[in-house]
């Protein structure tokens, strides 16, 4: 039915997998002040829920996971899995990644970044295994929480500890954190104990990527998260933290985020990174608004 847009908590209900994770979907549904159903959910919870775009939070032992139970075609889970499959990989081979390269420019010290739409973490975890330390906000508390629980078991596998430690994940919007870290830094100085080397942007794009893996994530992503409804006031507040730059992802032919041109891009064959050059001198020709 067609109508009023419903909020995130209406259309997304929590359930455990078994009797023996009732007691953690019960604690995770209060927590995000979602409803939930006693009744455990095996694989076939997928059928049993059929009302049109209803989507399941399933807690199990495996960590949480978001279903579309009414669309065969995104059948699976989303779950966060750094330690696993296609992230795994590109996280073993992060210095060639163009995300790695635009982010690093040519300077080769650990960076401080702040990764603004952290959305499931795939990026900033790329960041943070090429050895920089990374501050993520995720404003969407779903997304967060599906963010959390991967983070959480990565910190346990012997392979992702380590990338793990140099990550801080925030639940909350980055624009005023962002404005707060700007009054805090223009009291300090350039380099004091608040600095932020980079700040990264991947706002929500309505335009598709290809590859079917992202295609189902991004479309369940897009059931929750919202697009970006003011893109400037994201990347006003993200010019005047970041010392060195500010890197935007966009895909590889759409125009630049709020027009502004940056300094230079890196163009793969379906992303684009634009890369704006901050400092002083970025920052005199921004205005805070
Ligand atoms: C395209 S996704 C990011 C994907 C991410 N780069 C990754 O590798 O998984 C965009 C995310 O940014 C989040 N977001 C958008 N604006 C935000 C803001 N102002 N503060 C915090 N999160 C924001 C959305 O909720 C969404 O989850």
């Amino acid at each position: 039915m067609k109508g009023k847009k419903q909020s995130f908590k209406e259309r997304i209900v929590v359930k455990a997998s078994g009797d023996d994770a009732i007691e953690q979907a019960q604690e995770i549904a209060a927590r995000l002040g979602l409803s939930w159903e006693p009744a455990p959910c095996s694989s076939a919870c997928m059928s049993e829920a059929t009302e049109q775009d209803l989507l399941v939070l399933r807690v199990s032992s495996n960590g949480l996971e978001l279903i579309k139970a009414d669309d065969p075609k995104l059948s699976g889970a989303v779950r966060v899995d750094f330690t696993t499959g296609r992230t795994a990989f590109r996280r073993k081979q992060q210095k060639k990644e163009l995300l790695v390269r635009a982010v690093e420019g040519k300077g080769k010290t650990q960076l401080k970044i702040i990764d603004a739409t952290g959305g499931l973490g795939r990026d900033s975890f790329l960041l943070a295994a090429a050895g920089h330390q990374v501050r993520i906000f995720e404003r969407q508390p779903v997304i967060a929480a599906l963010l959390a629980d991967g983070l959480e078991r990565a910190a346990e596998h012997p392979e992702t500890a380590a990338i793990c430690q140099q990550i801080l994940l925030t639940m909350g919007d980055a624009v005023p954190a962002l404005k707060a870290m700007q009054e805090i830094r223009a009291g300090e100085g350039e380099g004091g104990k608040e600095s932020v080397d980079v700040v990264y942007l991947d706002p929500m794009f309505p335009e598709r990527r290809k590859s079917a893996l992202v295609k189902k994530e991004l479309q369940l992503l897009q059931l929750l998260a919202e697009i970006e409804q003011s893109p400037e006031q994201l990347l006003t507040a993200a010019l005047l933290v970041a010392e060195q730059r500010v890197v935007v992802k966009r895909p590889v032919k759409a125009s630049f985020l709020t027009e502004r041109s940056p300094s230079y891009s890196l163009s793969g064959k379906t992303v684009r990174f634009d890369v704006y050059l901050g400092g002083l001198l970025s920052r005199n020709r921004v205005s805070s608004g």
